[in-house]
């Protein structure tokens, strides 16, 4: 009986309806104002499998909220045919962060960008007679008002928004509107108020915000979008100050090096922001994950998506990173009442350092900022001393103990490492074959690939023959994007792709013609579709312009209006070679590497334990790969990252942007494909690939990631106990490899004792920690002396073992 009470009352708790309202200070729940700390998670970027531990890691690392975008492409594949099932199961993902105890920021935009193919947009919405997108006009504005209502209709028959009891605390329509607005003119302004009205009506009971965006009804709530939003407010008093995309780093492009945000800089962004006035604070993004399938935007965005986020692409705490901001948020909610029920006083410090003080009641809580870029300081505030690094802000409790600055790390870092497991894998090929090999059709003219391909497929054959041919020669192409192979007689002459900068470029390629008929077939292959910019509907994929033999004898020949037959597709592609079905229904033969257009094919078993799994394809160029029929995504190691903009070091102090901290120049801009667990059996997994410049097979290889080695830090000039904890849940830690107190040097990893190392602490931490999962001790730094070093610091490093 009381069982059955408890059910009840948990079931009455968990249908309470959640009132939100908002002021200028921050938005209201059930009549209480709020810090929140958000991030985003967006579920398609990982398995259904993977949801739970993503959002109770959001959940231990501070966070209140989760934000995803809804991604109309997948969700209406077809005019009114709707899609919610494995990664696509929007409510269920809703329901996991409800269960969790957490709230949801629902972006539906439907437009989203984020690196998504076209922006979300499904690729039928192109060819609506008379449609533009993203302004006053009419087809765009049913369809949009079509889904948008759609989403939100199963949404509110799930009871999940707030008003309902729900978790959904805040909708979006658009997205960074803002960013575009200016091409749209008039139109434009009446789409965002029709928009505005249009998402009011849906009658919610939960606020809508536009991000980016400041010419909104004064219903809506405008919000910041940025790498720093500190000094930004919304356009009305009465609107809380939101940041709902806080860079966590920035996503990979192919052929770029990998962007990496420090810590520091990220945790100074946010410290500011709440310093100066704001309450609701979303990382874009706390968990990247990755663009499986064909689901990457364009230009050029890397299957990984991983955006240096406090949670990697495989899921696991990303350290410092994660540790740090959960400090941080730790911190923020012990002031959350005081701050927010106050006004910060500001007040100058020096020429570069100030404070914001907030006091209500018995409480005070002092944010004090050094934006000096380079210098470290010492400020007086209320006749105490504190010293703030260059680029720093701390934050004081009681207005006297520093809880906690941006800049000195204490949380935990780490060694990630990816283990190759040496799989040995036996490989079968199949080729793929030049030009026309099923069904196609003729034109008299270069057409534009989406509208010919309706993105059913990367890939879109064009083939033409000429007639006259001679030795060598040059073939001209006006306009391409993104990559085009070049075959002449079934013969592969060479490849060529345009990048991240130049979308759109001229081709001169060299080729072989026969005496006699010749055949010249080109493979032209998109990347991703555009995902930004004003009228992304307009923008071409493929081949344009004229195409011309160049250097024959009998003068140029324009072949671009000349009869084409296309093939849209590949015949592996028809077969579905990557299905267990399909694959059987070729003769595979002994394998070719370095061959363009082939298909590998093999088994494998599933590399052992719980560990994130990971498909090493250094040794491949370009092409898709495949596990039981499920797509890992576009692969393109061949691509390597532009050399010379990586800096030796990267300086956290200074204003941060996406090209600050690059590394990998030279390498692969993306080595390691990630194959969810789930996705494989114990054994006799299929793995598939499609090779499209050529490759050697014989060096791919499985690898797990784990995290071994632990570190930790404390300062002196802001002490607090060191906290070891070993990632994985079957982990403990199981050996202490380094503990000095003084000045050691190195990094995690490495750690090695410095000119000063006054007491060998191995022992004390040995005893605390080893065989633990999680310890945590205080260094005594009274009895240690170290004449002349500027400040003496504990470092300790652990290994946890499984
Ligand atoms: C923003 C956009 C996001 C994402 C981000 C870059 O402008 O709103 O969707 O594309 O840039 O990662």
């Amino acid at each position: 009986m009381w069982l059955l009470s408890l059910a009840l009352v948990l079931l009455l708790q968990l249908s309470a309806a959640q009132n939100v309202s908002y002021d200028h200070r921050s938005l209201i729940l059930n009549g209480k104002r709020r810090i929140l700390l958000s991030g985003s998670v967006h579920y398609p970027r990982a398995t259904p499998e993977m949801w739970p531990g993503i959002i109770q890691k959001a959940k231990e690392g501070g966070l209140d909220v989760i934000e995803t975008y809804v991604f109309w492409d997948r969700h209406e594949p077809s005019p009114g045919q709707y899609y919610f099932e494995g990664r696509y199961d929007l409510v269920k993902f809703v329901k996991l962060v409800q269960q969790a105890g957490l709230l949801v920021n629902l972006r539906i935009g439907p437009y989203v960008c984020a690196e998504w193919n076209l922006g979300g947009f499904p690729i039928w919405l192109r060819d609506i007679p008379h449609i533009v997108f993203r302004t006053d006009n009419e087809p765009f504005k049913k369809y949009m008002q079509s889904f948008l209502t759609k989403i939100v209709n199963m949404m509110k028959e799930e009871n999940l928004f707030a008003s309902q009891g729900g978790p959904i605390i805040l909708a979006q329509v658009e997205n960074e509107y803002g960013n575009v607005d200016s091409h749209y003119g008039e139109a434009g302004v009446r789409y965002i108020n029709w928009a505005a009205e249009m998402a009011q009506a849906q009658n919610t009971g939960v606020p809508w915000i536009m991000c980016a965006q400041s010419k909104v009804p004064e219903y809506i709530i405008d919000t910041c979008n940025g790498m720093y939003c500190d000094g930004w407010n919304p356009t009305l008093y009465k609107k809380p100050t939101m940041w709902t995309e806080s860079y966590t780093g920035w996503f990979t492009y192919y052929g770029w090096p990998l962007p990496h945000r420090p810590v520091e800089d990220i945790a100074f962004a946010v410290a500011r922001f709440f310093e100066r006035g704001g309450s609701f604070h979303n990382y874009y993004m706390y968990f990247g994950g990755t663009n499986f399938g064909r689901t990457s935007g364009g230009p050029y965005v890397a299957s990984s998506y991983d955006y240096d986020a406090p949670l990697d692409e495989y899921g696991m705490q990303h350290l410092p990173k994660w540790g740090h901001l959960k400090d941080l948020h730790e911190t923020l909610k012990l002031g959350e009442e005081v701050i927010l029920s106050s006004e910060g006083q500001h007040s100058e410090l020096g020429p570069n350092q100030e404070a914001h003080v907030y006091s209500y009641g018995n409480g005070c809580v002092a944010f004090l900022a050094n934006v000096d870029s380079m210098n470290d300081t010492v400020v007086e505030f209320r006749n105490v001393s504190y010293s703030l690094p260059a680029w720093s802000v701390s934050i004081v409790l009681d207005c006297k103990t520093v809880a906690f600055n941006s800049a000195k790390v204490k949380s935990q870092s780490a060694v990630v490492s990816m283990n190759p497991s040496k799989s040995s894998l036996s490989w079968t090929s199949f080729d793929e074959p030049v030009g026309i090999s099923g069904s196609s059709f003729k034109a008299k003219q270069l057409l534009e690939q989406m509208e010919t391909t309706k993105d059913t497929s990367d890939y879109l054959w064009y083939t033409t023959r000429y007639a006259t041919g001679t030795g060598s020669t040059w073939l001209s192409i006006e306009s391409m994007r993104d990559v085009v192979h070049i075959f002449v007689n079934g013969q592969f002459q060479s490849s060529w792709h345009t990048s991240k900068s130049v979308l759109y470029n001229s081709v001169e390629a060299p080729i072989k013609l026969a005496p006699g008929s010749n055949t010249i077939a080109l493979l032209s292959a998109t990347v991703g579709l555009q995902n930004f910019g004003a009228f992304i509907e307009t923008w071409s994929a493929g081949l344009s312009g004229s195409l011309i033999l160049k250097g024959l004898p009998g003068g140029d020949q324009n072949l671009s209006k000349q009869e084409w037959t296309y093939q849209v597709g590949l015949k592996g592609e028809d077969l579905k070679l990557f299905t267990v079905e399909g694959s059987r229904s070729v003769n595979w033969s002994a394998v070719s590497t370095k061959k363009p257009l082939t298909w590998y094919m093999t088994e494998f078993d599933a590399p052992p334990g719980d560990d994130p799994v990971a498909l090493d394809l250094a040794s491949m160029g370009k092409g898709q790969a495949w596990v039981n029929g499920q797509s890992i995504g576009r692969y393109w190691p061949a691509y390597k990252a532009a050399d010379s903009v990586c800096p030796e070091s990267c300086d956290y102090r200074g204003s941060y942007d996406q090209n600050k901290c690059l590394t990998g120049c030279g390498q692969s801009s993306q080595r390691w494909y990630h194959v969810p667990r789930s996705w494989m059996k114990p054994r006799g997994n299929l793995l598939v690939l499609f090779e499209e410049t050529g490759g050697d097979p014989s060096s791919i290889d499985f690898v797990t990631r784990s995290t071994n080695v632990i570190c930790a830090r404390v300062y002196e000039s802001h002490p607090a106990s060191v906290k070891l904890w070993c990632p994985g849940e079957k982990q403990v830690i199981s050996q202490i490899r380094f503990a000095s107190l003084g000045n050691p040097e190195g990094s995690c990893g490495s750690f090695k004792e410095g000119s000063c190392h006054t007491n060998d602490l191995s022992n004390t931490v040995e005893k605390a920690c080893v065989g633990q999962r999680s310890c945590s001790l205080a260094p005594d730094f009274t009895t240690s002396a170290c004449p002349g070093v500027r400040e003496k610091f504990l470092a300790v490093e652990a290994l946890c073992s499984s």
